[in-house]
C-alpha cells in the first residue's frame, strides 16, 4: 500500500473481457466483510474510446487513457492490472514495473517461456509485488480439494487430473478474434489460453510434471474474419497433456486437459484426485458442491454443498451458491490482502515462479507433440 493513502489504487491496462470484469469486482469492495484494506479502481487504459466510455460509469476511475505509458505516469496509481493480447504481455508489464508501479497480471505472463522469464527477473530485480490471476482456486470446492490434498489426507495419491473445456468454438462461423492467432496468442494456443487455470493448483501443491507426453488439435484451420472473408486460424484448439509427477516420491500420473471444442461444455473446471485413502472431485458444472471419497468395507463418493464459504467473508449467505464474478472478487481480496501482508494462510494467487512453471509444461508439450515423444522437464 502507499505510504500515502489507505486505499489501494487500482489502474487497469486492457479494458476488454476482463477489464471489465475486473472493474466490477473492485466496484463493490464493500461485499467483503471486515476486509482490512480499500482498494478502488482510479484509471483505465484502453485503445478503444468505446470501452474507455463504460468506464466512465464508475465513479472512483479519474483518469481515462489510450497510451499505457500516460497512465503509468499518474502518483495516484500504486497497482496496475493489466488484460492486453498476449504479444503485448512483455513490453506492458516491463513498462508497469519499471513506472514503480506493482501488478497483477494476466496469465499467461508473457507469449512464452523465455518472454516469462524476463519478466520474472525483471519483477525480481526491481522488488516489486507481483501476482497472476487465476481465480479458480477461490472457489469453495477447489479450496477444500486442495486444503484435503496438501494436508496428506488423500493416502498415497495414485492419480490426478484437472481439466477446462471449453465448447464456443464449436462452431466454425464464430468469427476469429486474436486469441485463435498465433502472432497475438502465441504459438502455445490453448495451453496459454486456459493453461494456468489447470496447473495452478497441481503446482502449488508441488506435483511439478517430470515429464509430458502432449497430443495437441488444431480442428478448424480457418475461421470467417468478420469482413466478409475467411482467415488462418493456426493456434492448438485442444491440448491433453499425459504428465508424470513426483507425488510424495513416487511417479504418479497427471492429465491436464485444456480444450475450446468440447462438446456439451461451456466453461467446465475440473479437479479429481483419487488416493489410497480419500479422494476428491470438483467440477464447476456443481458449482457449490464438493465430492469426496472415502473407504472402509466399501468405498463411497460423499457429495457435500458447500455453499457459499468462500475464503474472504462477504455479506452473501452462506447457503448462495458462488459464481464466476464472485471468485474474481476473492481473487482480488487475496492479491491486495497479500501485498498488505495479511493473507495469513489463506491460498494466494500464482506467483511469478510458478507462472513460469506453466510456460515450461507448455514449451515441453510443444516439443512432444513435434517430436512424438515423453519430454522430460
Ligand atoms: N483469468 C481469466 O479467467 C481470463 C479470462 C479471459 C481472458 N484472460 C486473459 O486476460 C487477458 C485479456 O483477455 P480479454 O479476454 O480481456 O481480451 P479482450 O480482447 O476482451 O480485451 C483486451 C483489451 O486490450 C485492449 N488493448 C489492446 N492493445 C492495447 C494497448 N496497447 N494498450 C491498452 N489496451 C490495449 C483491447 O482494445 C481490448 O479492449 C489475456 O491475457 C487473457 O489470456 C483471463
Amino acid at each position: 500500500m502507499s505510504a500515502t493513502s489507505a486505499t489501494v489504487r487500482v489502474g487497469i491496462i486492457g479494458g476488454g473481457l476482463m477489464g471489465r470484469e475486473a472493474a466490477s469486482a473492485l466496484a463493490r469492495w464493500f461485499a467483503l466483510v471486515d476486509f482490512p484494506v480499500r482498494a478502488e479502481l482510479t484509471g483505465v487504459c484502453d485503445l478503444q474510446p468505446a470501452l474507455l466510455d463504460w468506464f466512465r460509469q464508475v465513479p472512483t476511475v479519474k483518469h481515462f487513457a489510450t497510451n499505457h505509458r500516460d497512465l503509468l505516469a499518474r502518483e495516484d496509481i500504486d497497482v496496475i492490472y493489466a488484460a492486453v493480447p498476449h504479444h503485448l504481455h512483455e513490453e506492458i508489464y516491463l513498462d508497469v514495473l519499471r513506472a514503480g508501479k506493482d501488478l497483477f497480471a494476466e496469465k499467461p505472463f508473457g507469449i512464452d517461456l523465455a518472454a516469462a522469464r524476463r519478466i520474472r527477473d525483471e519483477a525480481r530485480r526491481l522488488g516489486r509485488f507481483v501476482r497472476v490471476s487465476s481465480e479458480f482456486p477461490f472457489l469453495p470446492g477447489v479450496h477444500r480439494a486442495w486444503q484435503l490434498a496438501a494436508g496428506g489426507a488423500l493416502g498415497r495419491v495414485l492419480e490426478a487430473k484437472c481439466a477446462f473445456l471449453h465448447s464456443s468454438d464449436l462452431d466454425p462461423l464464430k468469427p476469429i478474434n486474436w486469441k485463435r492467432q498465433a502472432k497475438f496468442c502465441g504459438e502455445i494456443g490453448v495451453m496459454g489460453d486456459l493453461g494456468m487455470h489447470v496447473a495452478h493448483v497441481p503446482l502449488r501443491l508441488g506435483w511439478k510434471p517430470a515429464a509430458v507426453y502432449a497430443q495437441l488439435q488444431k480442428i478448424y484451420p480457418e475461421r470467417p474474419d468478420g469482413k466478409g472473408g475467411m482467415a488462418a486460424c493456426d493456434t492448438w484448439d485442444n491440448a491433453t497433456l499425459h504428465c508424470t509427477a513426483p507425488i510424495a516420491g513416487h511417479a504418479t500420473p497427471l492429465t491436464l486437459e485444456m480444450k475450446r471444442l468440447a462438446p456439451t461444455e461451456t466453461n467446465t473446471w475440473i479437479f479429481e484426485v483419487l488416493g489410497t485413502e480419500r479422494g476428491v472431485r470438483f467440477s464447476t458444472k456443481e458449482p457449490k458442491t464438493f465430492w469426496s471419497y472415502r473407504r472402509d468395507k466399501e468405498q463411497w463418493w460423499e457429495k457435500t454443498d458447500l455453499g457459499f464459504g468462500t475464503p474472504f467473508r462477504t455479506i452473501t449467505g452462506g447457503i448462495f451458491e458462488p459464481g464466476f464474478p464472485d471468485i474474481l472478487q476473492q481473487m482480488w481480496a487475496a492479491f491486495i490482502a497479500e501485498r498488505a501482508g495479511l493473507l495469513g494462510d489463506k491460498f494466494g494467487c500464482a506467483t511469478p515462479d510458478e507462472a513460469v512453471a506453466h510456460h515450461e509444461i507448455w514449451a515441453a508439450a510443444l516439443a512432444s507433440h513435434r517430436e512424438q515423444r515423453v519430454v522430460p522437464l
